[in-house]
């Protein structure tokens, strides 16, 4: 199964990819890891990509499609993939196309994930206590959920026009929100 998932930051896209990565056996690509490791490893890419994500901003275009192009290519994306965090803007969906199509990989569902806002900065705040993200301050989540509304949200409407998105309630526990999804595939 070839798998996008949409939703703001927070809606539970890296929790529910995980776990519905082992039942379908199929890989988890998630552009935000990708980054963070390339950051952490301070490649090239890594020092150009780290000011825009620190601020909650999107990386360059160009940069991300590089990366995406690189991984979707090798061969474990041939039985399926779960892609979260990409594409996030109308030029990135159309890049995607493009890319899989030419691979003969296209998406074949978009599952978007529905958080109200409130929830998501309580359950980011959380995480920021826990884990010390450096972009799950107040401030910057802020700032990634007014970049998801501008640029992200309209991409949903591109999979809509595809007939390929579902919308799943993304509230409740993650048990709970599996099983919508499951039931959303099967
Ligand atoms: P990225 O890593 O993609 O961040 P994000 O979209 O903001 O995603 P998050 O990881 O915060 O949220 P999520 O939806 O995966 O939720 P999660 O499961 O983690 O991107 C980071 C940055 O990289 C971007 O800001 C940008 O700069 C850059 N970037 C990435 N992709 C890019 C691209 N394509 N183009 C340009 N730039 C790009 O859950 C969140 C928390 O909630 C966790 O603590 C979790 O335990 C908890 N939780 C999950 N489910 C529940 C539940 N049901 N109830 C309560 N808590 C829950």
């Amino acid at each position: 199964m070839r798998i996008v998932f949409l939703g703001p930051p927070g809606s539970g896209k890296g929790t529910q990819a995980t776990l519905l990565k082992e039942r379908l056996g199929v890989p988890h690509i998630s552009t935000g890891e990708l980054l963070r490791a390339a950051v952490a490893a301070k490649t090239p890419l890594g020092l150009q990509a780290k000011a825009a994500m620190d601020a909650g901003e999107l990386v360059s275009d160009e940069l991300v499609l590089g990366l995406i192009e690189e991984r979707m290519a090798s061969d474990d994306t041939a039985k399926g993939y779960i892609l979260d965090g990409y594409p996030r803007n109308l030029a990135q969906a159309e890049a995607l196309d493009q890319v899989l199509g030419s691979l003969n990989r296209p998406v074949q569902k978009a599952l978007a994930l529905m958080v109200d806002e409130e929830q998501i900065v309580q359950r980011l705040a959380k995480r920021a206590e826990m884990e010390g993200r450096s972009d799950d301050t107040e401030e910057v989540v802020r700032n990634r959920l007014a970049v998801y509304r501008e640029q992200t949200a309209p991409v949903a409407d591109h999979y809509r026009a595809k007939g390929i998105l579902v919308d799943i309630d993304g509230v409740g526990t993650i048990e709970e929100i599996n099983q919508r999804l499951q039931n959303a595939l099967d």
